[in-house]
């Protein structure tokens, strides 16, 4: 059976890109992501990801989680989600996120998180 690998490119129905660098033997990676939106005015920047899958060997279908620490906005997003294997060797990554940006008060906390859903084919 053919086994997801998270390393690569990745682009969601939003038109947002991921690279996701080597898994290290911790099951560890890092990579970079380029969001097509924003919940801001501010200028879009290519923003660090940090992340981890379990198992850290790899699986047919596996589970992994990562942050986005946004470097042109005060939020981070947290992904958490499984890599999907088909037949034809096809991979895709069903995710869910929450978006946290900061706010003033703890009056204003009830606004400050948003959650959705993303999924991810592989581009290269
Ligand atoms: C911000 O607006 O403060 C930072 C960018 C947030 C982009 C979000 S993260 C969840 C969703 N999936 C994407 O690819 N982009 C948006």
């Amino acid at each position: 059976a053919r086994k997801c690998v998270l390393s690569g490119l990745w682009k969601n129905e939003l038109g947002s890109n991921m690279t996701i660098s080597a898994v290290n033997t911790d099951g560890g990676f890092t990579g970079l992501y380029h969001t097509a939106v924003t919940a801001t005015d501010k200028h879009i920047r290519v923003s660090p990801l940090k992340g981890s899958q379990k198992p850290t060997n790899q699986r047919k279908q596996l589970t992994f989680g990562f942050t986005v620490s946004w470097t042109f906005s005060n939020s981070m997003t947290v992904f958490v989600g499984q890599c999907f294997m088909d037949d034809k060797g096809k991979e895709t990554l069903k995710t869910m996120w929450l978006l946290r940006e900061e706010v003033s008060s703890p009056g204003d906390d009830w606004k400050a998180t948003r959650v959705g859903t993303n999924i991810f084919t592989r581009i290269k």
